[in-house]
């Protein structure tokens, strides 16, 4: 196996360093922190129980860690390493602290399927593709850029295809980490330079290209009493083969929605058009209408999938006291939807994950209602994705999606080449619904909205015309042409009959 790095990762994550100041290299760093165990007994029993449970959490939301063969870089949470320990098929503990190591191995116990090794983990050698789990717990904060890359690629190497590396880091922004003084800078970095660093990594092995893929990143909230004390970053991610050619030219799909359509300008143009909180069809009136069909009650749990920045997930907790989760594997999109959820004051009601639908899991009977919005479409198998619904529903539980579909039969080729430059996936609105039927969902209404769908462009295209000045003032010409021209287009796909809006409503039967 040949390691590569990408060649503008190591300057990519350099350019973050200089923006939250130097960090020290790991080979200064290391002797010393050998020597000390101050810098990481900042954390309390309760915070190593809060940790564990929700990195336990994760794991088998995803695989069964009894077949799997884990490693865990530093031995500081020895509760973690113990619950592991118990349940795993073998258990691998990096540190080269020796009182974490020794406090360790006496919560663990002797145990035949546990090693520790207190060597540096950057120049220990593992197998290649012999590890289904990689866990660091608040551990990357103590490596440069530099080391940081080398240690991901090490990971990357070890795990096998479709293993996964789970990483807990506090996280700030790029001013709080400037404002920081010398001392403090050690463990300072903001969400966007792990973002990158995990973005950035890739390794070729002889068949095939690897990187990391999200599958979910979200953010934790310590609470002691009303107080949250702490809101680190627990990321998932999976080993997977990485393909320029099935992401439209970018590493990840997640790449190529945060640098094309969902670019933070994009984001922000479709706000404009489709209401504040809102970058779907119709805004909060579409919104309204639909969501009131659900019948939610109040404390029901919501799961959004493709949440954009929040609108419905601010409706439906505001209006029906829902428990709404949020997953959209927008970064950019994500991050806006933190921003407003906190604006509409309802962090506690909602809650936003960046997070690939197509590769999250969460246990069955989870949800009372799954709703999406103009998402599908970006998914290819959505026989597959339905097939997760149906499991993660509630029995009595409710589906509602509304997505862009296609006509049954041939299309133009003004519609084919729209939908290979955007990335679309098609259906007809009837094998949609039978897909949903095909996945277990009973009482399926499919219905095409294709009218009342051209009747909202209409609209939002005048709301655009009369507000030319000040959009142009707030983006430019060149956004308010591509938004006047992208809304003709499409109704112009509508009315040649290529494109229509489905509208879909299914159940979990409660005595399935
Ligand atoms: C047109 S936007 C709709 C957003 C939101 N539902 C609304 O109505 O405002 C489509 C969203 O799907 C998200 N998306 C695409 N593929 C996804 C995937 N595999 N998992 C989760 N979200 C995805 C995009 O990032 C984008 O935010």
């Amino acid at each position: 196996m040949h390691r590569s790095i990408h060649p503008t990762c190591t300057s990519t994550l350099v350019h973050y360093e200089e923006k939250v100041g130097k960090k020290f290299n790991m080979a200064d760093f290391w002797p010393i922190h050998c020597k000390t165990t101050s810098s990481r007994t900042k954390r309390s029993t309760d915070e190593d129980e809060f940790v564990t449970q929700n990195i336990l959490k994760a794991i088998s939301q995803h695989t069964d860690v009894s077949d799997c063969n884990v490693i865990q870089i530093g031995a500081h949470n020895c509760l973690l390493s113990k619950e592991i320990a118990s349940k795993c098929k073998s258990l691998l503990i990096f540190d080269c602290n020796k009182d974490f190591l020794s406090s360790n191995r006496t919560a663990v116990g002797e145990k035949a399927n546990v090693k520790y090794c207190g060597d540096n983990v950057l120049q220990v050698d593992q197998p290649a593709d012999s590890v289904n789990i990689v866990i660091i717990d608040e551990m990357l904060q103590y490596f440069d850029g530099k080391d940081m890359q080398a240690l991901l690629e090490r990971i990357l190497t070890w795990l096998k295809k479709d293993g996964y590396f789970l990483c807990l880091e506090s996280c700030h922004s790029i001013k709080e980490s400037s404002d920081k003084s010398e001392g403090e800078k050690s463990s300072c970095r903001d969400f966007g330079f792990y973002h990158a660093a995990f973005q950035l990594v890739s390794i070729d092995s002889a068949d095939s290209h690897f990187g990391l893929d999200v599958v979910f990143s979200q953010t934790l909230q310590y609470t002691q009493g009303e107080e949250v004390r702490k809101s680190p970053t627990l990321w998932m991610m999976i080993k997977d083969p990485i393909s320029e050619q099935c992401n439209h030219g970018f590493k990840t799909f997640q790449e190529f929605l945060d640098s094309k359509q969902y670019s933070v300008t994009g984001i922000l143009r479709y706000e404009k058009v489709f209401g504040r909180c809102f970058v779907s069809t119709g805004g909060l009136d579409t919104t309204k209408k639909f969501v009131a069909k659900l019948n939610i009650k109040p404390g029901e749990k919501v799961l959004d999938v493709g949440c954009g920045i929040g609108g419905s997930a601010f409706h439906m907790a505001q209006i029906y006291g829902a428990e709404v989760v949020g997953i959209d594997l927008s970064t950019n999109m994500i991050l806006i939807a933190h921003q407003r959820c906190q604006e509409v004051n309802l962090t506690q009601k909602v809650h936003f994950e960046i997070a690939d639908a197509t590769k999250r899991h969460f246990e069955p009977c989870s949800f009372d209602v799954i709703y999406s919005r103009d998402t599908i479409i970006h998914i290819k198998d959505k026989l597959a994705l339905f097939k997760k619904f149906y499991e993660w529903l509630k029995p009595g539980g409710r589906l509602l999606i509304t997505d862009y579909c296609c006509s049954a039969g041939s299309h133009s080729d003004q519609f084919k080449s729209y939908t290979k430059q955007r990335g679309y996936i098609f259906l007809p609105v009837e094998k949609y619904g039978q897909e949903l039927k095909e996945a277990g969902f009973q009482n399926i209404q499919s219905t095409d909205m294709t009218d009342h769908f051209i009747e909202i462009l209409h609209n939002e295209k005048n709301k655009v015309h009369n507000m030319k000045k000040e959009f142009i003032q707030q983006f430019s010409v060149d956004d308010y042409n591509a938004i006047i021209s992208g809304w003709e287009e499409k109704v112009q796909r509508c009315k040649y009959g290529d494109q229509k809006w489905g509208h879909f409503m299914a159940e979990k039967l409660a005595s399935t």
